[in-house]
């Protein structure tokens, strides 16, 4: 069996349940790059130290590349009794290299080490989810402009509201989405200091220039205060948060899209390449992915009170608590990558029905509100205008007619201020024209905001 490298104070052995219990190299081992990466820059600014020899730090670097070249291939033996991953490298490292291994340590700990690789890890992740967050904005940019004409019912407490182009409410994703990238580069800007050099807790002996690590490591500055860079893992929570930000609108996208595909919607159709079918109906197209992306939603905040939970009333500085910082946040980028992989892969092959969604906002009265502005032009107050137009929906309501399809001197009844220009604002073209300012659903306002998101993303 394997000596553990703390073992000189201890004179029993590790009980078998315990080694198992507290060991975390069955799930840490995914930061092995990452420790590698960290333990390259710790021994390069060692040696420029003078703490080690040139000669040192070269057989340093040649056994972690080789090790991390074994790592890759899949030929690292990864012992239980190393506990984690940052022992079973060390170790292979002074199996390979000899004397000089054993000198990586010097002035670290694992505290400040594993704080450092979850950071290093964590950033590059947010690199890739950043770049897949542009990549679902480009998709739902390229289909808003393709949809910016399209009538979509517009819903509040899902009734019919009043029309929206599907651009429009293609680029109200697009706005969510494009606030989680940028909530994810914000979260990156905390993260990106350096808690090596803060050792165990109180910092190290050795003269260090961690300012020279940092450089190294591409971290904005060391952490200020050692008890504070091994102990807090608050950016992981900020992550988490930030996922679960991301998972929520997800999960309302989903959702819509769940309601679309019904039969009783139909306002979009998935491509069968998204779905499956039923083992007993044989009718049955189901759309799984967007429900499995609105329930892996749940599981995504559950880490983030798990995560919250681990941190609350901690004492300082390192405990082993931390350990269990990393599964959440594991899986959490898990689920975050395949939920986002899903849609960019989707979005592009979404088939709106055009014509199902016209008959729907014909069918909801989506332009009494139009009526009602028409009437405060004609200088009417708009609550009485609110009042007559309701009268008008009731009366369309009892002859099974759209607002549209009511005679002028139906209308002239209600209000004698309505005249034959009216038809005009009750299409539902003309109520999309209408809200025609920064922000609004006229077709052209949609092109405009997908002109201007294009602009962004190309800039970011
Ligand atoms: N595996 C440990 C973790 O993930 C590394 C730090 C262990 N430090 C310690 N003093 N036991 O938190």
């Amino acid at each position: 069996s394997e000596s553990k490298p703390w073992a000189g104070r201890f004179t029993q052995a590790t009980d078998a349940f315990v080694e198992a219990f507290t060991a975390s190299v069955g799930f840490d081992q995914r930061l092995a790059r990452h420790d590698i990466q960290g333990s390259i820059a710790h021994a390069t600014m060692l040696a420029r130290i003078g703490v080690l020899s040139q000669k040192d730090l070269h057989t340093i670097v040649g056994g972690l590349e080789t090790i991390l070249a074994e790592i890759e291939r899949g030929d690292f033996f990864w012992s239980v009794e190393l506990e984690d991953v940052h022992m079973n490298i060390e170790a292979r490292l002074t199996d390979r290299i000899g004397e000089a291994g054993k000198k990586l340590h010097t002035g670290r700990s694992r505290n400040d080490q594993v704080a450092t690789d979850i950071r290093l890890y964590l950033r590059d992740e947010i690199d890739g989810l950043c770049q897949q967050l542009a990549t679902l904005r480009a998709a739902l940019i390229d289909l808003a402009e393709r949809e910016a004409d399209t009538i979509l019912p517009g819903f509040t407490h899902l009734q019919v509201a009043q029309p929206v182009s599907f651009g429009h409410h293609l680029m109200a994703w697009h706005e969510m989405l494009a606030r989680d990238q940028d909530r994810l580069r914000d979260c990156r800007k905390r993260l990106n200091v350096m808690p090596l050099g803060a050792a165990a807790l109180a910092g190290t002996t050795f003269p260090l220039d961690r300012h020279y690590t940092a450089e190294l490591l591409g971290f904005d500055r060391p952490a200020a205060n050692s008890l504070d860079a091994v102990s807090d893992r608050d950016f992981a929570i900020e992550f988490t948060a930030c996922a679960s930000l991301v998972m929520m609108h997800l999960s309302r996208f989903s959702e819509e899209l769940i309601l679309w595909t019904s039969a009783q919607f139909a306002f979009v159709d998935l491509p069968d390449a998204f779905c499956t079918g039923s083992s007993i109906m044989p009718q049955k197209k189901n759309p799984d992915v967007p429900e499995l992306v609105r329930g892996k939603a749940g599981r995504v905040f559950g880490h983030l009170v798990g995560l919250l939970t681990l941190m609350k009333s901690q004492p300082l500085a390192y405990n082993k608590d931390n350990q269990e910082d990393k599964e959440p946040l594991f899986d959490t980028l898990d689920t975050l990558k395949a939920c986002l992989r899903a849609y960019t892969d989707m979005v592009p092959h979404l088939a709106p029905n055009r014509e199902a969604m016209r008959l729907a906002a014909l069918k909801g009265y989506a332009t009494a509100t139009d009526l009602a502005d028409y009437l405060v032009r004609k200088g009417i107050a708009f609550r009485d205008a609110h009042e007559v137009v309701g009268k008008a929906v009731r009366l369309g309501i009892d002859s099974g007619r759209d607002l549209s399809q009511l005679t002028l001197d139906e209308l002239k009844a209600l209000s004698p201020r309505i005249e034959a220009d009216v038809f005009g604002i009750l299409t539902l073209e003309g109520s999309l024209q209408a809200r025609d300012h920064f922000g609004g659903t006229a077709p052209n306002q949609v092109r405009q905001a997908v002109a201007r998101a294009r602009a962004q993303l190309a800039e970011e």
